[in-house]
């Protein structure tokens, strides 16, 4: 029925049409969208339904017409000789019984299903030749997509070479797992970078990455789920394809059934809805697909998308709360950032107290008032997230939120910067601001410092011994045992994980001093490029960016951070108090044979250390100028295995046994320990 002028409409489209471009190319090229995936759909299906009245206004450029995600800029393109198509969705179990009487409309006779979970990644599409992965590739607009193949070279699970010399092509879903995305997040909230919204923008951008460095360090992992080209190699059916990947080395997904009828295939659908939420991957849905080759054959393919599968989208789980407060938290970088806090719900399997709002504008847009009702769910499964507020259950007594002009902590004005959403404290001396400096500092993954936790930290900033970093070396037993609950063995261990941190090299303390930008890998790639921090506090903008993986706006915030007289004057305390500034591992073209003992051997380190983590074992062995893999095979030289080492012990021991790799050493902690100290490590 058409309830407004031709005009109007014509107006109306032009709006949905220029507004799901912009959303478009935030979620598909920037990663980083700016409205839910419900949202999306809303504005899709206004537009499609508004084309569907009025034909007249449906033109072949509408955002309707294609399949979404235009190819970034910076990769070969590549064309799918088979297209990369999408799937029709289904919603509840009317839709899905609708589905099977079209499909039996067609299939005179009995049909199969196969149900797949529908993992919540980027489609990717793999080519081998002889037996060779020689092609990875993104699905772009399903005709077009971005050659990625030394990005996808890097996913462990992605098998480089299959057990056959076939000339295949596979599509699979690749996806981010939950426990590296967490990680991931971690690590830019400690380098300030901006987060990732869920799981499926942090693979997709990670797989959009020109250096296939940082793809690699991401933690990815791939599951196929059909067969584009089977290379002449018949098969009968869908089910036989996937157990055939799954022969030839690729990961399929185990979570999986084959049913006769459509009752069962939702009965099986039904039993995925919360049992989802357990897995380590994120899931959006479940896959359906006629089992039979010949049967999709003759069922064939809409403009869109094929008609023998459809994808049944489980409705993101939301749920009703009363926000009772936004807090402030003020992080390492100063930014002030608002969080909500509602009254507990149960969200995807867990317990929801609080979720971040990210900044003011985005409270305002959202028009969230302390006292609303308010909608929350998970993005990407994972992250708790406010989708807006419920006005029609305002009583008036509801307050809007105004962001304070003055620092929750410290009281100094706060700032806005030209082209930030964040206001920020700029005050260095601000209690909070020193207070996640410290933490970050002794974090693991920066000086290390083990059993200085968060507690103790603020404990020592009331008591007044510590201001600074600096202080942290300053401190004595005497000082420490004046704190309440710290015992005689707990204070020696703190000074001794002091003390040690202070022959850290280079990257962890230029990690650790929270530069803006300056993440675990950069800091490391400055550590490595300039070996000291006097010749890095030298540097120009142009020195920095001249190193290939340093751009623009880090070179800025290191040089601003150097050029501080604090950060000069920290670092001038720190190298006063014993705390090493200079790069420790092996430098590109600069090392001798001498303080390399480990090169050219492939360390494999498994089991617990009692002694040192696995993380500084690594480092040590690297130091040495050896290199350290995850899985053991012919290239294997040294396994060094600690307590409950299991099936890479294993391995190692098959590979010696059977002859094909008769010098691996394998070698215990005690063993290991004693190398190091052969090379002047002592531990
Ligand atoms: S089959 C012809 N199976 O969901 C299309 N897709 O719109 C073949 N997905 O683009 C797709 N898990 O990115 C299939 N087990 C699965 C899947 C799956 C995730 C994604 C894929 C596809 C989208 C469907």
């Amino acid at each position: 029925m058409r309830m407004m002028s031709l005009s109007d409409a014509a107006k109306r489209i032009e709006e949905l049409k220029e507004q799901i471009a912009y959303h478009n190319r935030r979620y598909y090229v920037l990663d980083d969208p700016e409205i839910t995936d419900a949202e999306y759909d809303l504005l899709m299906r206004e537009l499609i339904h508004l084309e569907q009245t009025y034909p007249e206004l449906l033109t072949p450029d509408s955002p309707s017409q294609r399949v979404n995600g235009a190819p970034a800029e910076g990769f070969a393109k590549v064309v799918h000789e088979i297209p990369m198509l999408s799937l029709s969705n289904a919603y509840g179990p009317d839709d899905m019984r609708e589905f099977d009487r079209r499909v039996r409309d067609v299939i005179q006779g009995p049909v199969r299903y196969v149900c797949e979970l529908k993992i919540d990644g980027l489609a990717v599409s793999l080519r081998y030749e002889n037996g060779v992965l020689v092609q990875g590739a993104t699905r772009g607009d399903g005709e077009t997509g971005e050659d990625i193949t030394s990005n996808i070279r890097t996913i462990r699970t992605v098998p480089l070479r299959l057990k056959e010399p076939l000339s295949i092509e596979v599509r699979g879903e690749a996806y981010m797992p939950k426990p590296a995305f967490v990680r991931l997040n971690e690590q830019r909230e400690a380098a300030g970078e901006p987060l990732f919204a869920n799981p499926r923008n942090a693979a997709a951008g990670s797989l959009r990455q020109l250096d296939p460095k940082v793809a690699a360090s991401r933690g990815l992992s791939v599951f196929v789920y059909s067969l584009a080209d089977a290379g002449g190699v018949s098969l009968d059916s869908h089910s036989q394809c996937l157990e055939w990947m799954d022969a030839l080395g690729f990961p399929v997904n185990p979570n999986r059934g084959v049913f006769d009828n459509i009752e069962d295939v939702i009965a099986f659908i039904e039993s995925w809805a919360d049992k989802r939420h357990d897995l380590p991957y994120a899931t959006d849905g479940m896959v359906v697909k006629v089992d039979s080759l010949e049967a999709q054959r003759k069922l064939g393919f809409t403009a869109k998308s094929p008609r023998w599968a459809i994808a049944y989208k489980y409705a993101a789980e939301q749920a009703e709360t009363v926000l009772r407060h936004i807090i402030l938290s003020v992080g390492r970088t100063g930014a002030v950032t608002p969080t909500a806090v509602f009254d507990p719900v149960q969200l995807a399997g867990t317990t929801v107290t609080r979720a971040s709002l990210h900044n003011e504008d985005l409270i305002r847009q959202k028009d969230i008032r302390v006292g609303d009702t308010i909608v929350v769910q998970k993005a990407g499964d994972i992250i708790p997230e406010v989708v807006r507020s419920l006005p029609e259950h305002r009583t008036g007594a509801e307050v809007p939120f105004t962001m304070p002009e003055h620092c929750p902590q410290c009281g100094q004005p706060l700032v806005r910067l030209p082209e930030e959403v964040a206001w920020r404290c700029v005050n260095p001396s601000c209690p909070a601001l020193i207070r996640e400096s410290l933490i970050h500092f002794v974090s693991r993954d920066a000086m290390n410092i083990e059993g200085l936790g968060e507690q103790w930290i603020t404990l020592l900033l009331e008591k007044g011994f510590v201001r600074n970093v600096a202080d942290l070396y300053r401190l004595t037993k005497e000082k420490l045992m004046t704190m309440e609950r710290m015992g005689d063995k707990l204070a020696s261990n703190i000074l001794q994980a002091i003390e040690a941190s202070k022959q850290n090299s280079l990257e962890r303390l230029l990690f650790g001093l929270g530069i803006r930008l300056v993440g675990e890998k950069a800091a490391k790639t400055l550590a490595k490029e300039f070996g000291d921090i006097h010749r890095l506090m030298s540097c120009t903008v142009e020195d920095l960016t001249a190193v290939r993986e340093i751009g623009p706006k880090m070179a800025e915030s290191i040089v601003t951070y150097f050029s501080s007289p604090g950060a000069q004057q920290l670092i001038a305390d720190l190298e006063a108090l014993g705390v090493n500034t200079k790069y420790l591992g092996p430098r590109p073209g600069s090392d001798s044979a001498e303080n390399q003992p480990f090169a050219g051997l492939t360390f494999v380190l498994t089991g617990t250390l009692a002694n040192m983590d696995r993380k500084v074992a690594s480092e040590w062995v690297e130091r040495l100028g050896g290199k350290v893999t995850g899985s053991v095979s012919k290239q294997t030289d040294v396994v060094v295995a600690g307590e409950k080492a299991g099936s890479k012990l294993n391995k190692a021991q098959a590979l010696i046994s059977s002859g094909q790799k008769p010098d691996l050493q394998i070698w215990d902690e005690a063993a290991f320990l004693d190398a190091l100290k052969r090379h002047g490590v002592e531990y």
